[in-house]
């Protein structure tokens, strides 16, 4: 097997790429355009036999007609990882959030469509909105799209250009829309890593308004396993959610990081709160669990996120050089 993996730099491509070397024989070809995002670290030391890295942009065409030529086996395959990710930067500037995740993904549906090759697109549960507190029912595959941000609806956008492509060009498509992951590899601008970076460069952890916010945590490494059981198992042209029943509010997971990192669990800040900002995520997994026979690993987040905490004590060489930039950014918007 051989698979092109786009963004396979960043946090949870990179991710991919560790599971599907450990659990496959399969050779991996990353495209990544190398943004701020991308980690190049991640994929030091990996053998060169099996991983080759361009970088590229998903939305050049005649590079991603080329690399996606070259998926000539009956089960290679594109996993479409490739995407601006952050909330907050969308609504600074939408911009490379339109050209990434549409323009990309159009670009890459027509390579595919081209070379007759199979695509496993990797989406989020943002794109159905958010839910109320106290609402009984959770996402599922039949929940309605109703995007709130810049990068939501972009995503939105590029799971309904899959869509089209399956039915009317038959493209060969899976598609999948995942819960908010955390893990080593995670940017410093995104909620986790943020606070855990706080503390660790003495800093105070910043909770957007009253923290009631509700968001439904996945390990990255459970993330990839679902995904590499969608390839192996999955059905043509099916959506697939992943989640992993992990519901905590921000204000829970603030004091959290904070106890286990031996501080005050109230010693933080609240800030201004993101505009639009989604109230409530919540996945119900119940199809891939079902009809895969997926299950997740990671059973007790308050362990994983213990993990995480080490995991970046033990790197900070990598995280510092953008700390203070992501930081100067946030409090020019007063976060
Ligand atoms: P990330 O920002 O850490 O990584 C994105 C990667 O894509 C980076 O390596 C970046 O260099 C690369 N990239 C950006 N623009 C590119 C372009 N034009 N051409 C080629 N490469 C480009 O993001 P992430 O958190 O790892 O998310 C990966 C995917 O998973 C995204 O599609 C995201 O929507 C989806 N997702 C993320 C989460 C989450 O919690 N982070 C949850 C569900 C789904
Ligand atoms: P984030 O990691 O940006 O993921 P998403 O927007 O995709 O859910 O944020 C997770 C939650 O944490 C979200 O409700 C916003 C909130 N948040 C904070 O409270 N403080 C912060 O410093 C950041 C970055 C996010």
């Amino acid at each position: 097997m051989h698979l092109l993996v786009t963004g396979g730099a960043g946090f949870i491509g990179s991710n991919f790429v560790h599971h599907v070397l450990e659990h496959t024989d399969a050779r991996v070809t990353v495209l990544d355009a190398m943004t701020y995002a991308a980690s190049p670290a991640a994929l030091a030391g990996l053998s060169q036999e099996r991983v080759r890295v361009v970088q590229g942009d998903v939305a050049d065409a005649d590079l991603v007609s080329g690399l996606v030529a070259q998926l000539t086996g009956p089960d290679d395959a594109v996993v479409h990882y490739a995407a601006e990710s952050h909330n907050d930067n969308s609504l600074r500037d939408p911009s490379p959030f339109i050209r990434t995740n549409i323009i990309g993904t159009y670009t890459l549906l027509e390579a595919v469509r081209q070379h007759g090759v199979r695509l496993h697109h990797i989406s989020t549960d943002e794109v159905y909105g958010d839910l109320e507190l106290d609402d009984p029912d959770k996402f599922t595959e039949h929940t309605a799209y109703r995007p709130s941000s810049p990068y939501s609806a972009s995503k939105a956008s590029a799971d309904h250009l899959v869509r089209a492509w399956v039915r009317s060009f038959d493209v060969r498509a899976t598609l999948s829309n995942c819960s908010n992951n955390y893990g080593p590899w995670q940017h410093v601008e995104k909620f986790i890593p943020r606070q855990i970076t706080n503390v660790l460069s003495g800093g105070r952890v910043k909770l957007y308004g009253a923290g009631a916010n509700v968001r439904d945590w996945i390990h990255a490494d459970d993330h990839s396993s679902a995904v590499l059981c969608i390839l192996e198992r999955g059905e043509q042209g099916q959506t697939y959610l992943i989640g992993a029943d992990g519901e905590r509010s921000n204000l829970e997971v603030v004091r959290l990081i904070l106890s286990l990192m031996g501080h005050d669990a109230d010693d933080f800040d609240h800030v201004t709160d993101r505009a639009g900002h989604d109230l409530r995520y919540a996945i119900d997994a119940t199809r891939i669990r079902e009809e895969l026979g997926w299950r997740p690993g990671f059973r007790d987040f308050e362990e994983g996120l213990q993990r995480t905490i080490d995991w970046y004590a033990d790197h900070r060489a990598w995280w510092e050089p953008a700390k203070q930039s992501v930081e100067q950014s946030y409090a020019r918007q007063g976060q």
